[in-house]
């Protein structure tokens, strides 16, 4: 039996960090083992990302190439295996910008208006006239995830909405045309480990709020940030008894430090145990975790070539599906061939 397709996809937007990596690629890397995973760094969408005071978008997406070509080192070292799965970019397999384009016949305007993530971005980065492609932004995503007839998207909770949009065209799209080309998607919202911000825990970790740990930092600079995560504010002096839960320090022990949480709990407590020493326990056990993902890392910066043909042969892999998706689509739609018109 054929496997279930998984798919997915990341937006460029520089570096990631430990909440990415915790959070979703660690997760991606398990499913490669059991399903046929589609992995994409969508580039298209990147474009869409709002530049706030007025700017459509595309003025502050930054260096394009240089930003996926980063993001496909860091999904690499992370221990996405291209033997295993497929990893490209986006706008490498055109037939997803074919599919955008149907798929933009069939959605309602008033799905696309209703978005959650829309309306947030419209009031955060307070945008006056947004753009056609911004409100289309979840009828792209459909056609991410359906020219490979996902059926299955691991994703976060803030993205059920648009998976749960793509389920819904994929659907419109058999009953108006009669025949079932699209599989019922479904969004995989797996247990993450909660990863906080540097500065609290109450925060999350992100790339907009700054208070991140890149994971291409070397141990030394990751060790700086690990000094400036946020403590109990009334634990002042190393004997004085400390509040494990809302420090920063101590939720990341749960993380990467786990057969040591309760004598650390216990030892913060009582009063017998510094946040200086805590610190650099944590840097210790969190180096140590990532220091095989540096080593890749460096193995592929030393080859951008290699990088280029990963990305290459997944876009070919990725294209043939897609290609053959557009042909079961125009059929369906009766839209005519060179042969037949
Ligand atoms: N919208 C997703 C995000 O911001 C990125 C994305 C684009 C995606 N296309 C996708 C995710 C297809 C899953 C499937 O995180």
């Amino acid at each position: 039996m054929a496997r279930k397709r998984v798919t997915s996809g990341m937006r460029p937007t520089g570096s990631i960090h430990l909440g990415n990596l915790l959070g979703a690629l660690n997760n991606w890397v398990r499913l490669q083992e059991e399903y046929d995973c589609f992995y994409f760094i969508v580039d298209w969408h990147a474009l869409t990302t709002p530049g706030g005071g007025g700017a459509v978008g595309y003025e502050n997406v930054g260096d394009l190439t240089a930003n996926v070509h980063e993001m496909a080192i860091d999904w690499l070292s992370a221990g996405l295996d291209p033997e295993k799965c497929s990893i490209f970019v986006q706008s490498h397999v055109p037939e997803v910008a074919e599919l955008h384009l149907i798929f933009s016949m069939i959605t309602p305007l008033g799905w696309l208006e209703r978005n959650p993530t829309y309306k947030d971005m419209v009031q955060g980065y307070k945008i006056e006239n947004p753009s056609l492609g911004l409100l289309g932004y979840p009828t792209l995503q459909a056609a991410d995830i359906l020219a490979y007839k996902g059926d299955f998207v691991p994703v976060g909770k803030d993205q059920e909405a648009h998976v749960n949009m793509t389920r819904d065209l994929g659907q419109r799209f058999n009953s108006l045309f009669g025949r079932n080309v699209f599989p019922i998607t479904k969004a995989l919202l797996t247990e993450v480990p909660k990863v906080p911000g540097l500065d609290g825990v109450d925060k999350k970790m992100s790339k907009s709020s700054g208070n991140y740990i890149a994971t291409n930092l070397s141990a030394e600079d990751t060790v700086k940030k690990i000094r400036t995560m946020f403590t109990d504010p009334v634990k002042i002096r190393k004997d004085d008894p400390g509040h494990p839960d809302g420090c920063v320090v101590y939720a990341f022990h749960g993380i990467y430090n786990k057969s040591e949480l309760e004598p650390i709990r216990s030892e913060c407590e009582k009063g017998t145990r510094g946040c200086v020493d805590c610190k650099m326990q944590l840097a210790e056990k969190m180096n140590a975790a990532l220091e095989p993902i540096r080593e890749k890392r460096a193995g592929l910066e030393a080859d951008p070539n290699l990088v280029r043909e990963i990305l290459g042969a997944g876009a070919d892999k990725a294209a043939a599906i897609a290609k053959e998706t557009m042909r079961e689509v125009r059929e369906v739609m009766n839209i005519p061939t060179r042969e037949n018109v």
